[in-house]
């Protein structure tokens, strides 16, 4: 790789042991994947920050970057084990908490903003269109690509760190235009109402064409919630990182020739493979996290209500703090939810707490079957609230 002489003196150590080792993380990475230098980064989010993930080895490498690692960009961070203020409430025990606390210290001490979120782009972490960023949370990395039109690859862990340490990242894949072409369209014929439909074309998409870049016609509108469920969806069963959709997203591509098409029979058949009949002991909403507006809807549903079941809400901190501020907050926890903030249902450490978890999410359900051995319901918002309350 063609690196300036800032970049080898980097490398050679110059800025201590994080920023050689992150330089050699990232030179490495360049020189399998061809890139022929490093661009400059707008802003990194790092993915692997649950300890029920990262466990003590990934703690020691964290810790080993802390020495003297200091981060040269906005850098924030995806959704941790546990709500980092109210873990007690959602059952989460102190020697877990103690190592996660360990975890999100260890980024703190690096600069790192330690705001817990797989929606950095509701808490201010919004690159613009054609900007280089790092980010490793395959949902995020997709809508950063797709909806915002900014460029990254879907990182890891230690690559998105390294990228913080040094503001570079190797440019190759999605930093470049040609990998950002479609190779198929893909045609919808199915019309799409709701969230949960949304989620489902992402897991039939995703299935069908794996990782290919999509150019998706058919889609008259759709709202930044429904998007961002899709961009889990289809970024979960199909690899993607980038898609197009005519009319919606910023980039402008044509259509290439080869097409599939995606029926309404398809999207129906998606779903009720994802709705189980199994008795359902946790409710789980937020996955990607909510928004506002969808905290809004939750809020209006819930309003004189009782849940009467194990029910999070998964929501980065900054907006849940909005949340309270505009008297939404309120009608969810006094009708007994739980607005878990920092966390997710999926990077919890959850394993063996239920049976069978409802959610809108069709991200969720893949990892609650395959992480955690849940069955699941899969079910739009006002259903979900209907099975919390009875
Ligand atoms: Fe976010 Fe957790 Fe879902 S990180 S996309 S809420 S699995």
């Amino acid at each position: 790789m063609d690196l300036t002489v800032d970049e080898r003196e980097m490398l050679s150590g110059r800025d201590g042991r994080a920023v050689k080792k992150s330089m050699e993380i990232l030179t490495a990475l360049g020189e399998i994947y061809g890139a022929k230098r490093l661009v400059d980064v707008a802003s990194v989010q790092i993915a692997g920050v649950s300890y029920d993930n990262l466990g003590d080895a990934g703690l020691e490498f964290l810790d080993e970057m802390a020495r003297d690692g200091k981060v040269k960009v906005f850098t924030t961070l995806n959704p941790a084990g546990m709500d980092l203020l109210d873990w007690k409430a959602l059952g989460i025990d102190e020697g877990f908490a103690r190592k996660q606390k360990m975890v999100i210290e260890a980024f703190a001490k690096m600069g790192v903003v330690t705001t817990c979120t797989c929606t950095p782009y509701f808490v201010g972490n919004e690159p613009r269109p054609g900007q280089h960023v790092s980010w490793s949370e395959s949902s995020a990395v997709c809508y950063a690509n797709s909806i915002l039109g900014a460029r990254t690859n879907r990182e890891g862990g230690p690559s998105a760190l390294a990228a913080a340490l040094t503001g570079k990242t190797p440019e190759y894949g999605y930093h470049l235009d040609e990998a950002r072409q479609p190779a198929i369209t893909v045609q919808v014929e199915a019309r799409l109402e709701d969230i949960v439909d949304f989620g489902a074309l992402g897991s039939v998409i995703g299935k069908k064409i794996g990782n290919a870049v999509a150019y998706i016609v058919g889609i008259e509108r759709a709202t930044l919630d429904q998007l961002k469920s899709f961009c889990a969806s289809i970024a979960t069963y199909g690899g993607t990182a980038l898609f197009h959709m005519r009319g919606i997203t910023p980039e402008p591509v044509s259509a290439p020739e080869t097409r599939v098409s995606v029926s309404t029979e398809e999207i129906e058949r998606a779903k009720a493979e994802m709705d189980g009949s199994g008795r359902v002991d946790f409710v789980a909403i937020g996955c990607p996290h909510c928004s506002l507006g969808e905290l809004e809807e939750i809020a209006r549903l819930l309003r004189g209500r009782k849940v009467k079941r194990e029910t999070w809400i998964a929501v980065a901190r900054p907006v849940k703090e909005q949340a309270e501020r505009v008297g939404v907050l309120g009608p969810i926890e006094h009708a007994g939810a739980k607005c878990a903030a920092d966390t997710c249902f999926v990077v919890a450490p959850l394993r063996g707490r239920f049976k069978c978890m409802a959610t809108n999410s069709a991200k969720a359900v893949f990892y609650a079957r395959s992480k955690n051995q849940f069955e699941t319901v899969y079910a739009p918002l006002e259903k979900l609230i209907d099975i919390a309350t009875s």
